[in-house]
């Protein structure tokens, strides 16, 4: 059976991402009574190719909760592998976005050249305007992005985005905000893979994922020691903290040098208000202006960070209080006068062998602005739209941003429905592009 499961999954991946909500971890159990090298392989596989296609999965859905067998304790080990499997399913795009930029790409390239420009760039280095960086693979999701947040602005020409993609959504980037220009708004569409300055020279993260230890590390999920040790290990060879879309943030300077400030956003966010305000708050010579995230005990340090390591042990307060990344206005004066990027190069260069802190940006954004950070009022950014389901409903219509950080993105099947139309309500469902590729509300 187990090869059959194989062979399903090579050709249906996907498929796996549209049954998380349903019983996953049986499927788990099922495959459970193989030996653990063998689901090893398969999850592996699952990994390594699960955005490569996609395709409808009822049939095979049915096959495999046909198969379905209970087995209690079995399950509850392989808790983390769903875990893996929907933090995988949050990153990876559904099949009618993909379908979406595919249809944006092939147009965007039929375009004249001199059709693919858009208007006003001599706004893109005036450091009097409103400037925000946007980096993101999902053309739907950086819809809604620059449209909640024009939709909301008082003077919408004055405010600019400078959007970075992949190589393989460059187009269809490009392509939506021809089609559908954000107002009087700027915008800008850039490439990743076209900054020459952005190279394994100069980056030690990705010097880091160019070495054969780290690929190992991440793709091969074949010889596990151990259960354990393979399924923990999961978690690390999430597609997501290999794109060098998410390490964009500690470049800021370099890639916007005529800026003094500049609004970084996450594109798993709605915006609900005029943003202008923040660029008058006063960071009190700090670089970066965030919520903090802390309660009683947790969100602090010690929760990202591992104290039993000397340097980390020394420099840090294991009690200081975490702060979330999603909205953040970062001084860019102050971030060249500081040395940011060169803080961050150093602790990225001390955590080649991942003693420091295991994954994400979120570690190395702590150290790297530790006592660089100055609180923002909480109203500006609620956070946890994507976990947690008993959020204040009022502390959400008051907030200025939204935040879907966790796994139930509000583009998945797996979102909460109650929390959806935050975000829905910025997307243009009549469009063609988007009827054409069945999205629906
Ligand atoms: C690599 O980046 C550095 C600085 O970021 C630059 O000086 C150098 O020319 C780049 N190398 C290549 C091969 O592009
Ligand atoms: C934490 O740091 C210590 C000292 O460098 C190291 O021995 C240990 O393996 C690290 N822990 C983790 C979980 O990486
Ligand atoms: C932008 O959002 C508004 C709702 O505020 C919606 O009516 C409109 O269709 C959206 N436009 C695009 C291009 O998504």
């Amino acid at each position: 059976m187990l090869t059959f499961i194989a062979g399903v999954l090579r050709r249906k991946y996907y498929c796996l991402f549209l049954i998380t909500q349903l019983p996953c971890s049986s499927l788990f159990t099922s495959m459970l009574l193989y030996s653990a090298p063998d689901r090893m392989r398969a999850m592996g596989q699952v990994l390594t190719k699960a955005r490569e296609e996609l395709y409808d999965c009822k049939v095979i859905s049915q096959r495999l909760r046909a198969m379905l067998q209970s087995a209690d304790e079995q399950v509850r080990s392989l808790k983390k592998q769903s875990t893996f499997l929907s933090q995988l399913a949050a990153k990876t795009i559904p099949n009618s976005i993909h379908c979406l930029s595919m249809r944006l790409t092939i147009d965007y390239y039929l375009l004249p050249v001199e059709k693919r420009k858009f208007p006003r760039s001599e706004n893109l280095e005036n450091p009097e305007l409103y400037h925000y960086a946007l980096f993101s693979d999902n053309v739907l999701a950086a819809s809604v992005v620059v449209n909640s947040t024009i939709m909301n602005a008082k003077e919408p020409e004055k405010h600019v985005f400078h959007l970075v993609t992949d190589k393989l959504n460059f187009g269809a980037m490009n392509m939506w905000f021809l089609l559908n220009p954000p107002g009087k708004a700027t915008i800008h569409v850039e490439n990743v893979d076209e900054f020459k300055w952005l190279n394994s020279s100069y980056c030690p993260v990705l010097r880091q994922l160019e070495s054969a230890a780290m690929k190992e590390f991440y793709f091969k999920a074949d010889r596990p020691t151990t259960l354990s040790a393979g399924s923990s290990n999961l978690k690390y060879r999430n597609p997501k903290y290999l794109s060098m879309l998410n390490h964009l943030r500690f470049y800021l300077p370099e890639i916007y040098p005529k800026l003094d400030k500049i609004l970084f956003l996450d594109d798993d966010i709605v915006v609900q208000k005029d943003l202008t305000g923040l660029w008058d708050v006063d960071l009190n010579g700090m670089v970066n202006g965030a919520v903090f995230t802390c309660g009683e005990s947790f969100h602090r340090f010690d929760k990202y960070l591992n104290f039993s390591n000397p340097h980390i042990a020394r420099n840090f307060d294991p009690n200081a209080c975490g702060w979330a990344y999603g909205m953040n206005i970062f001084d860019l004066k102050q971030w060249k006068n500081k040395d940011i990027t060169g803080i961050y190069h150093k602790w990225q260069t001390m955590n080649e062998d991942r003693v420091l802190w295991k994954l994400g940006t979120l570690p190395p954004g702590l150290m790297t602005f530790y006592k660089l950070t100055h609180p923002l009022d909480k109203s500006w950014h609620v956070l946890g739209l994507g976990y947690n389901p008993s959020i204040d409903r009022s502390e959400i219509d008051n907030a200025a941003v939204a935040h879907y950080n966790g796994n139930m993105k509000p583009w998945l099947e797996l979102a909460m429905t109650k929390y959806r139309p935050y975000w829905t309500r910025y997307i243009k469902y009549d469009h063609p592009y988007i009827r054409g590729c069945n999205l629906s509300e």
